[in-house]
């Protein structure tokens, strides 16, 4: 057992693992302790083979992995034999978790009892609904619109189908008031808050195309890490990993992302401890 007795609470994210160099680096994730829990923040795949490949590896080397769906996961794209689309795709890779014994925001929320603990984990899949737009623009239209004008238009457009949902937007509202009822039912820790789009729109302002940020998370969960009292909140998508402070609470971007992104990076891509912290 390495320097942390009783294990840590790492995570990671945007594992991408469709780049053969992003399958190595799973390959080579390894926890330090047999009781370190890992949280992956989405994007794991574009495909429920490559997911299923991730999940399986990383299910074998940690004792608890949780999962929660990046907008990668929840593509439907044309060479992926599984045609599932928006909401039954969703129900597709938890029913996947299920079978690897893996959590997901749809199971109860665990608790993290080890150093820096005991905090309640709470893995969300809330989407994002063209909240953060550009000064000037009053409307997602307006915002979408002003996208399509300059050429930055996320890839979700076409292959994030919202089926049975009109739109993105409108399953993000319905997943926003579901997490919101469950997690005020619980005061007594706490928490963690996993997502992976950032819960806050702040680190999107070092994005290189700041309209890319209608697609990266929502205004309704701007107090979310105060009202649940998080310990932590972990989140990717950004590729852009670092620590932030917000209102007090420490924010966690854990993305691996492309290796035309880490490979510049001075030590190769891992987990981010969470918990303890310091
Ligand atoms: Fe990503
Ligand atoms: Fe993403």
């Amino acid at each position: 057992m390495a320097a942390h007795g009783e294990g840590s609470l790492l995570a990671i994210s945007d594992l991408h693992v469709g780049h053969p160099a992003n399958r190595a680096v799973v390959e080579g994730l390894r926890p330090e302790s047999p009781d370190d829990w890992l949280l992956v923040a989405g994007d794991v795949g574009d495909t429920v083979a490559d997911i299923e490949w991730a999940l399986t590896v990383l299910r074998r080397r940690f004792g608890t992995v949780v999962w929660v769906p990046g907008n990668h996961d929840l593509w439907t794209p044309p060479a992926d034999p599984v045609r599932l689309r928006g909401v039954d795709r969703y129900r597709h890779l938890v029913e996947l978790c299920r079978r690897l014994g893996v959590l997901t925001p749809e199971d109860p929320y665990p608790v993290w009892r080890g150093p820096g603990g005991p905090v309640r984990v709470a893995p969300l899949f809330l989407l994002y609904d063209h909240s953060w737009r550009p000064e000037g623009l009053d409307t997602p239209e307006a915002a979408l619109a002003e996208a399509y004008r300059t050429g930055i238009v996320c890839t979700d457009e076409f292959l994030l189908h919202p089926d049975p949902y009109p739109t993105r937007s409108a399953w993000c509202a319905q997943r926003v008031a579901a997490t919101e009822r469950r997690l005020a039912e619980w005061d007594d820790l706490p928490t963690v808050l996993v997502n992976h789009w950032p819960l806050v729109r702040e680190p999107t302002r070092i994005l290189r195309y700041p309209i890319f940020a209608q697609w990266c998370g929502t205004e309704a969960t701007a107090d979310w890490h105060r009202r649940f009292h998080a310990a932590a909140v972990v989140y990717g998508h950004l590729h852009i990993p670092r620590t932030t402070w917000h209102d007090g609470v420490r924010f966690e971007e854990v993305s691996v992302g492309y290796p035309r992104e880490w490979r510049p990076r001075p030590a190769p891509p891992t987990w981010r401890r969470i918990l303890p912290a310091g």
